[in-house]
């Protein structure tokens, strides 16, 4: 039996937002048309392109740094065009994971556009601040504009900011875990190295270094690899398996 799950009131009042969301969509933009299954695989196709847009599309990454990428960041490159670079994993920009650090940018999240209207989102991806219009193919920009208005959450509630810790429920977790994500990574999750065999990096390592990011990634998905989307579970569920990914081995 799953121990005291606070975080499960909040679970089922996002998912009664998200289905009110669906109920009240009022403009006439394609992906408002969604119901259901369709709404989901809507938003975690957003988030894919919002981690990685390039690499999900499967087109040559830019070469030079975004324009609107501040002088002062330390990044360079392809990855300063990615959503997440300014945005952040925790969709709090400034205020988030990257008020200071390497992914700096002092650039506002996008969370005062949850519930937001899809054209006007997608009005802003094609500005002359972000300038996706000729990149992103028309239909792609539609599920981005569908994740930033639907498909973010507040990681706050999820994730405490101090210790970086989930606020969830290890054992139940590690059901689901042992269930879906252990075909892939193994057992311990280390089947994969996402990075060198000398410097490897596991699931566990990811999940206690940047739960944001492991957050946004069990929720929809890793661009360009069959990787799941976990997002027809409620938000409990996926703060249960980040829960239980922290206590995986990190090397
Ligand atoms: C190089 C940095 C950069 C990248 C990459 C970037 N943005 Fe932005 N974004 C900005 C800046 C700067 C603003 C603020 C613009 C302003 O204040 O007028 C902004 C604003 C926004 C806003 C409006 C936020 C608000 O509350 O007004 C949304 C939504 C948004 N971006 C979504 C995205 C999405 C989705 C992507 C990926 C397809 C993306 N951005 C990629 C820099 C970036
Ligand atoms: C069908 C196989 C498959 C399943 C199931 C799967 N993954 Fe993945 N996952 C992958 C692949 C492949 C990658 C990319 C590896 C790479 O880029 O080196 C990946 C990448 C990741 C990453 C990204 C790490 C990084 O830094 O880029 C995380 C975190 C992750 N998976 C967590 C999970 C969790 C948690 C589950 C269960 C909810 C899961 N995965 C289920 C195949 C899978």
């Amino acid at each position: 039996m799953a121990k005291d799950r606070p975080l499960k009131r909040v679970a089922i009042l996002h998912l009664a937002v998200l289905g009110a969301a669906c109920l009240s969509f009022s403009s006439t933009s394609k992906a408002d048309d969604l119901t259901g299954a369709q709404h989901l695989v809507s938003i975690t196709r957003g988030g894919l392109l919002y981690d990685n847009w390039y690499g999900q599309l499967g087109v040559d990454a830019p070469k030079k740094t975004h324009p609107s990428y501040p002088a002062a960041g330390k990044q360079k490159g392809a990855s300063t065009w990615r959503c997440k670079e300014c945005h952040g994993w925790d969709y709090k920009g400034d205020q988030g994971a990257y008020s200071k650090g390497s992914h700096f940018t002092g650039i506002v999240g996008i969370r005062n556009m949850t519930h937001g209207s899809l054209d006007k989102i997608s009005k802003i991806l094609t500005d002359s601040k972000h300038g996706f219009g000729d990149l992103i193919p028309k239909d792609s920009l539609a599920v981005l504009a569908h994740f930033v208005a639907h498909g973010q959450v507040d990681m706050d509630e999820f994730i405490d900011r101090g210790t970086k810790k989930a606020l969830g429920d290890a054992e139940h977790g590690e059901r689901i875990f042992q269930t879906t994500c252990a075909r892939c990574h193994g057992k311990d999750g280390k089947e994969i190295n996402f990075k060198t065999d000398k410097n490897p990096e596991y699931i566990g390592t990811v999940a206690t270094a940047n739960p944001w990011e492991t957050l946004h990634k069990i929720r929809n998905g890793q661009p360009a690899v069959p990787m799941i989307s976990m997002l027809a579970f409620d938000s409990q569920s996926h703060v249960d398996i980040l829960a239980y990914a922290q206590t995986l081995p990190v090397k």
